[in-house]
């Protein structure tokens, strides 16, 4: 018989506290047709995009994880103390080593919080989700923070007309914590590697080191690809993440799907049928797509603005380069 003593954590988790930040710089289209031949109308119609945010050189990875996570602390109404976890989800952190969740455990207050980055691109927040209700329930730490921040506009290159209009800034961050009944359903998530080409970066550092390329490193994608496998195969796994959960598309008062292109978004709506009660984030059109940070900013905003409330039951989804997927219904802190 094993020795060793059954570990102690709560029944249940949830999404206690959500907070984002936004870099203070806005650009327009305009900005984009600089670089790359297009127009306005094209961007907002094929993408939905109008402005996105960049960062400057002051909203560092860290520092706007920083501002995010102050806020969700806020908001969850415990101190940073009390947190034993942090989870950062990025792949826009340039420093391969130490993990930027350490220093952002340490300058954020935390008591030594256990801390690690995932790479899990546009599903990175459900990752990282998964793993703080995991650690919460399996009672390693009472609370834990999970961030999903980016700094696209390092990793764009502004002469591809494919990706230039697309990325944006920022950082989304929430506390879960313990809860007395089910407020995280479970997570269908999966990955896809036969289809790793469809979105990566263009070359490895190594490449640009040794002066094989003369272009830094950006992030490239077959954009019709991943289109077409967002529209059929993320709504199947929507509505697995549902049935996982036990409810239907009726039971959601909220949609917060990975902010990657509103036409997506309006193809998942309607092959899931989601009833004109549901709320739907559409976050991307003035934060275009932040990857790992995209759905705690929508979540953030949609609260903000009164369109969601808290208590409500919420359907997320990320999915992106990998290819990655995460799913899953939650309550709204
Ligand atoms: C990127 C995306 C908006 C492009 O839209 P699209 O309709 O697939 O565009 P296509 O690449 O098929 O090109 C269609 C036409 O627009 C043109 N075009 C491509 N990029 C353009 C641009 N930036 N501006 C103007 N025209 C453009 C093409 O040349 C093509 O013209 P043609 O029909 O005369 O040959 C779309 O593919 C997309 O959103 N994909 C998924 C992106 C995504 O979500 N990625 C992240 C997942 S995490």
């Amino acid at each position: 018989m094993s020795k060793i003593k059954p570990s102690k954590g709560a029944p249940y988790a949830r999404i206690l506290g959500v907070g984002g930040y936004r870099p203070t710089r806005v650009v327009p289209n305009e900005v984009i047709l600089e670089t790359i031949d297009s127009s306005d109308e094209w961007i907002r119609s094929r993408s939905g995009i109008e402005t996105r945010h960049w960062a400057n050189d002051e909203e560092t990875v860290a520092a706007m994880s920083i501002e995010a996570s102050g806020k969700a602390i806020a908001d969850a109404g415990i101190t940073a103390e009390q947190i034993g976890g942090v989870i950062v989800s990025t792949v826009s952190h340039f420093k391969q080593t130490p993990a930027v969740a350490t220093e952002i455990a340490d300058k954020l207050g935390t008591n030594k919080a256990a801390a690690f980055d995932i790479s899990a691109g546009c599903a990175g927040f459900g990752y990282g989700l998964t793993l703080a209700k995991g650690m919460v329930v399996e009672g390693s730490a009472e609370y834990v923070l999970v961030i999903g921040v980016e700094r696209l506009s390092d990793l764009t290159d502004l002469e591809d007309r494919a990706t230039a209009f697309l990325f944006g800034d920022g950082a989304g961050a929430v506390v879960v914590g313990p809860s007395n009944e089910p407020a995280i359903g479970p997570t269908v998530w999966g990955s896809e590697g036969d289809k790793s080409e469809t979105i990566k970066q263009t070359v490895p550092w190594t490449d640009y080191r040794t002066g094989q390329v003369e272009k830094f490193p950006a992030i490239t994608q077959e954009g019709q690809a991943v289109f077409r496998w967002a529209v059929f195969e993320m709504a199947k796994v929507a509505q697995q993440a549902l049935d996982a959960a036990g409810i239907s598309s009726s039971d959601l008062d909220v949609f917060i799907p990975h902010q990657a292109n509103e036409r997506i978004i309006d193809s998942m709506v309607k092959t899931l049928k989601l009833p004109g009660s549901v709320t739907v984030a559409r976050d991307v059109r003035t934060t275009g797509n932040t990857s790992a940070a995209s759905i705690p900013l929508a979540m953030e905003r949609l609260l903000a603005t009164g369109e969601a409330k808290s208590g409500d039951t919420a359907l997320v989804i990320g999915f992106g380069a990998g290819l990655v997927y995460a799913a899953t219904v939650v309550t709204l802190p």
